[in-house]
């Protein structure tokens, strides 16, 4: 996805050894679509030189205030004039400290100070430094000052020792920097999201599970985590990384999956229910493997319907449900609606949205039916979180008719 598609960003490498991860996040600007203008500090350009960012970028590099290619020789005011956002990345102690007190003294430097931009920076540092108290002072001045800080993250340090300090990896600004850029429609919201499968154990090596992979339901979590909410992430057995900021709860069974959701739902502005939750789980688990015969019979029992019993509750959080049809989606979709009285259903065919990375979805609430378009399921969160937003801000009071 070309997430940054006409986005204008001066990337600033300052002199710490996490330069060398600047090369790559200068790489997934690029790919993400993004016009780069890297700018070294001398310190900078010890760790990575200019011919490598030239490289990637296909654009001449910066490091001198003199610099002679800039015709008016105002190198300072020219590279941030249209820029979209100023990053750094990585931004050392001595250089967020420069920041802080308005210092001048380099073109970085006074490009930060000339910016008519937003100035974003990822910090990189021995774990000591990043503790002492003038840097954390630092820190927060730049916060009051309007300048975002991504990270930094705790680990190992190229110096050996262990602790918070180091610079976030390249895909992890990269996706601070796309959530930066999307608008703050859920801003103050408190959503929770159901995701993935569940699996209803039979015996200790068998289950009942689906195909659903998650990957909907984080991107939703993500999609609600950029737009400003504060989100936590029931999911079911998935592998998907964690999307960054939201607080992610795993389940295995229905039975938990409900147990986790009605012990956060008290806490939520909005519910969503992505899962594929299996609607019926085995009498019983053995303890032991069941061995094998000619024929088995399994009885199931009904589970709990986790979205029906959160939206019947007497204050229920805003309820979006999912539904995945293989036929008559339109039907079905607005019969799941309103037989569990829900202002909102996305309804996805089996065959566009199960297991993917793509889904083409209808959102059926009291006005009609709203296509959206076909693409990444990212986008198709986007979109579906655009919708929601609109609908929350209304007020919708009489979507369940
Ligand atoms: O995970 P992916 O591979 O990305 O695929 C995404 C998806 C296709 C699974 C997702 O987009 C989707 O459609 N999820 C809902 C699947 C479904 O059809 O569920 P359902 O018809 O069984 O349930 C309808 C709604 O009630 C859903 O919101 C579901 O989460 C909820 N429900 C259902 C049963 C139950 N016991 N508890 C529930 O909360």
């Amino acid at each position: 996805m070309s997430e940054l598609h006409g986005k204008r960003v001066v990337l600033g490498v300052t002199g710490g050894v996490a330069a060398y991860k600047a090369a790559e996040l200068a790489r997934l600007l690029v790919k993400a679509g993004a016009e780069i203008d890297v700018v070294l500090t001398d310190a900078g350009a010890h760790f990575v030189g200019a011919p490598t960012f030239q490289a990637i970028t296909g654009r001449p590099v910066w490091h001198n205030l003199w610099d002679s290619r800039m015709d008016n020789a105002m190198a300072h005011i020219d590279l941030s004039r249209g820029a979209d956002v100023i990053l750094i990345a990585p931004a050392t102690a001595d250089f967020l400290a420069k920041l802080t007190h308005g210092m001048a003294d380099d073109l970085l430097s006074t490009l930060c100070l000339a910016r008519d931009c937003p100035l974003l920076v990822a910090p990189a540092m021995n774990r000591q430094m990043w503790q002492s108290p003038a840097t954390q002072r630092n820190v927060a001045q730049l916060g009051i000052d309007g300048v975002s800080v991504f990270g930094p993250a705790s680990g190992e340090q190229a110096c050996g020792e262990t602790g918070a300090g180091r610079m976030l990896e390249a895909s992890e600004i990269l996706d601070e920097l796309i959530a930066f850029f999307q608008p703050k429609l859920l801003n103050n919201q408190r959503v929770l999201i159901t995701a993935g499968p569940t699996f209803e154990a039979i015996d200790p090596v068998r289950g009942l599970t689906n195909a659903s992979s998650g990957k909907m339901g984080f991107a939703l979590a993500r999609a609600c985590v950029e737009a400003g909410a504060q989100v936590r992430l029931v999911a079911g057995p998935v592998v998907l990384d964690t999307p960054r900021g939201a607080m992610r709860i795993d389940v295995t069974s229905a039975a938990q999956m409900r147990d986790a959701v009605m012990q956060a739902v008290d806490d939520a502005d909005v519910f969503i229910g992505v899962a594929a939750v299996a609607d019926y789980r085995p009498v019983g688990n053995a303890v032991h493997k069941i061995k094998k015969t000619a024929a088995m019979s399994i009885d199931l029992v009904a589970n709990p319907d986790i979205l029906a019993e959160v939206a019947s509750r007497p204050n229920a959080p805003f309820c979006v449900g999912f539904a995945a049809e293989s036929q008559n989606l339109a039907s079905y979709a607005e019969g799941k609606r309103v037989a569990k009285k829900l202002p909102l259903v996305v309804g996805n065919l089996v065959q566009d949205g199960l297991g993917g990375d793509q889904n083409a979805v209808t959102l059926f609430d009291a006005n009609g039916a709203h296509p959206l378009s076909q693409g990444h399921k990212l986008a198709v969160a986007r979109d579906i979180v655009k919708h929601l937003a609109t609908l929350i801000s209304k007020g919708n009071s009489d979507a369940q008719n």
